[in-house]
């Protein structure tokens, strides 16, 4: 019997401070009629001290696992898409197991920019249906204001923070991820990159002085480039699907710019209204904003349970690509209700005894040297 893949459960998680243009025009020199008719964005969520990508892919995943009901030591999987990790290691993925208590998940993080919640999404959903797994947490997570240079207005105008997570578990009912494509171009790297902190330049007070430690972009050569793959990877995914655009309730597309998404629905023929857009509430939240915008969408009653919806991004890498999903909504046939926000306090307990007895291991096995 086929097994299908299916998101059962979906949360977000934005942090509460919120910078708007007019916020902006005092940092740098622009302006709100600038940023809006260039980009559409009004403003955008901001972490605060207390705030981090993992904190925030946390918060998201605890209300996807709510959704679906499902217990977090139930989870076999955990997969992070982000471009702002807490560190270079450990993956932020294994930092969030250990905050909801996801005792038996391997966990790791995925490195797709932007485009990287699609590729997360797909290879969840093929270890869901070899069978390997049954319960996955997909995660985008960013906060990508600690790495833009304030200064800069070709960037700083663009980015905000977010989360949002995905829970896929399977089912032979039909449905779920139907298919998926993804691409890239290394040779457009050099186009959105961060290029200090990693093996290549490591951070150095010389690269400091360079500003090598910030994003760097050439904006018009990124828009190109995304007017250029949404479409094209929207109607490879619905081909792959064997379906046709008007089988397609909804595009939730990556959002980075209005005009971008505009664009692309332009090429695919579509109306706006089958396109979901917030981004002038959050800006370019990276690889968070498809599974923010399907939150938001869902909770305006724009996609429900039966609707095929396409997820279609583009980021540094460059890399692109889309998913078409049949939409499931969760499958609560568990008579157990669970309560996974009562479980990060146990999570916590947890983690302190995992540390509590790696001390005194190391207490002993000290001795016996
Ligand atoms: N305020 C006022 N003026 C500005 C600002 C600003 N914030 N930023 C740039 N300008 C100026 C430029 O300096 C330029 O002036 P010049 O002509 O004297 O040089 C002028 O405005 C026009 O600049 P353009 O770059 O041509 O403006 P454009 O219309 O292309 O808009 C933008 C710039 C918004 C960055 C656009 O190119 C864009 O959205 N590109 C895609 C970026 C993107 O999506 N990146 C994220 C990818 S996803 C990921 O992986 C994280």
């Amino acid at each position: 019997m086929p097994r299908y893949a299916h998101v059962t459960g979906w949360g977000m998680a934005v942090p509460e401070k919120v910078l708007t243009n007019s916020d902006l025009a005092n940092l740098v020199d622009t302006s709100n009629e600038w940023i809006v008719e260039r980009t559409g964005i009004r403003e955008r969520h901001i972490a605060d001290d207390h705030e981090t990508t993992a904190s925030l892919a946390t918060d998201a995943a605890i209300k996807a696992l709510e959704m679906a009901n499902l217990d977090p030591s139930d989870v076999d999987l955990i997969i992070v898409s982000t471009s702002s990790p807490e560190h270079i290691f450990p993956a932020t993925a294994c930092l969030v197991q250990d905050r909801i208590g996801a005792s038996k998940a391997g966990a790791f993080d995925l490195s797709a920019a932007c485009t990287g919640f699609i590729f997360a999404l797909n290879m969840a959903a093929q270890a869901i249906r070899t069978g390997e797994m049954e319960n996955i947490l997909v995660i985008g997570a960013e906060t990508l204001s600690r790495l833009v240079n304030w200064k800069d207005r070709n960037t700083c105008i663009l980015f905000g923070d977010g989360a949002g997570a995905f829970v896929l578990q399977p089912s032979d009912i039909e449905g779920g991820v139907l298919s998926a494509v993804m691409r890239s171009d290394g040779s457009g790297g050099d186009l959105l990159s961060l290029p200090a902190g990693g093996s290549r330049f490591p951070t150095s007070t010389a690269t400091i002085a360079d500003g090598l430690h910030y994003i760097h972009m050439s904006g018009r050569e990124v828009f190109r480039f995304a007017t250029r793959v949404m479409a094209q990877a929207t109607q490879e995914a619905v081909q792959k699907a064997n379906l046709q655009m008007d089988d397609v309730k909804l595009i939730i597309p990556h959002q980075a710019n209005q005009r971008i998404i505009e664009a692309a629905a332009r090429q695919l023929e579509i109306s706006m209204e089958r396109v979901q857009v917030n981004v002038a509430s959050y800006g370019n939240t990276s690889t968070a904003s498809i599974p923010i915008a399907t939150c938001e969408a869902i909770t305006a009653g724009r996609l429900q349970a039966g609707d095929r919806v396409v997820f279609v991004g583009f980021g540094a890498g460059l890399t692109w690509g889309a998913a078409v999903v049949q939409w499931s909504g969760p499958i609560l046939e568990k008579r157990k209700r669970y309560l996974p926000p009562s479980y990060r306090a146990w999570a916590k307990v947890r983690s302190l005894l995992n540390r509590l007895v790696r001390r005194i291991e190391g207490i002993l096995w000290g001795r016996l040297e």
